[in-house]
């Protein structure tokens, strides 16, 4: 595709995708294109599409149709050794962090520096201390999932998507299971975080009050379809249009502006539990049969993706 010669390559570029579960078309061609250092928020109604987009994007499910470059690689049909190469390039917070509860804080961010760099040991606790100073956690690295806040684990999660400096982040519903105070903090900090360090971020929420502060551009899906992809000021002078200059946009704006005035996914009906939202991202579908009280972290989620199934279940066995 031409591109000109002084915009930069995407870090991501969708084209054309296709997905269907059991016939039904769940996203009916979608176009986007991420921007390195950029924060695209993706927003959308509740079953429009966000979830399997993002999954779409991680390589966790498979597109029937279209296709997906990330970093001028066409991931879709890629084999999953390669895949799994692209993988450490981004990284994924999770709605909880996803944490190992076995392991401490420091031991969970440096799990991905053992498993796939050769640094020593001594670099290694060097750079986990880094990482977690960048979050705000240094005085944390010792203590295990369940000893710290919801906060301080979504830090930790965050200090451990970043932990093989990637240059692109995912994070879905960042701020969703958190006090208004501890949300704001964590936008903050994912803001301060990713311009500073030039890394894109893709954002799925549907918080507005979030989107509008870490947005750069947004994107909105309903019902499998983009509706727009623009820059945040765009988003806003939609959302602020009076009721009676309302003839004067399109069918597809005022549906817009009526999501950004009132989300159509409202936190209390739609909200999901953390664990659901990690079985959610993962594709998976966990069952345990004859096992009671098991912690959701040490299951391991029964996803499609066979290469981020070993390594969850080497994670589990270390
Ligand atoms: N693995 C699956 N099998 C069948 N249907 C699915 C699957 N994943 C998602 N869907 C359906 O696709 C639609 C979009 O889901 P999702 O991407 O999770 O939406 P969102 O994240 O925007 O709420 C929903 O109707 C959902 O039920
Ligand atoms: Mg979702």
């Amino acid at each position: 595709m031409p591109t000109r010669a002084d915009e930069p390559t995407p870090v991501v570029s969708v084209r054309g995708l296709r997905k269907s579960f059991d016939g039904r078309e769940i996203l009916q061609g979608i176009d986007l294109d991420v921007m390195p250092g950029e924060t695209m928020v993706i927003m959308g109604g509740s079953g429009s599409g966000k979830s399997t987009l993002l999954r779409l994007m991680i390589g966790s499910i498979k597109s029937d149709q279209g296709s997906i470059r990330m970093f001028g690689q066409n991931i879709c049909g890629m084999e999953e050794d390669d895949l799994n190469k692209i993988r450490l390039k981004f990284g994924i917070l999770f709605q909880s962090g996803a944490l190992f509860n076995s392991m401490t804080v420091a031991e969970n961010v440096a799990l991905l520096l053992q498993e796939h760099t050769r640094l020593s040991q001594e670099i290694i606790d060097i750079q986990v201390k880094i990482k977690l100073e960048q979050v705000q956690l240094r005085n944390a690295a010792d203590l295990f999932p369940a000893q710290i806040s919801g906060g301080m684990k979504k830090r930790a999660g965050l200090a451990r998507a970043m932990a093989l400096d990637p240059q692109l982040l995912f994070c879905d519903e960042p701020s969703a299971g958190l006090d208004p105070v501890t949300s704001a903090q964590i936008d903050r900090l994912l803001l301060d975080l990713t311009k500073k360090l030039g890394i894109a971020n893709v954002v799925v929420t549907h918080e507005m009050d979030s989107a509008f502060t870490i947005a750069d551009r947004m994107a909105m899906l309903d019902k499998g379809r983009m509706l727009a992809v623009q820059p945040k000021a765009w988003f806003e002078r939609i959302r602020d249009v009076p009721d009676d200059e309302l003839p004067s946009l399109s069918e597809d704006e005022q549906l817009i502006r009526q999501f950004l005035r009132g989300a159509a996914e409202g936190p209390l009906s739609e909200r999901m539990s953390e664990s659901d939202w990690e079985q959610d991202i993962l594709g998976a579908r966990r069952s345990v049969p004859g096992m009671r009280s098991v912690e959701p972290s040490r299951i391991v989620p029964q996803t499609e993706d066979e290469g981020l199934l070993q390594r969850l279940r080497r994670m589990l066995q270390a």
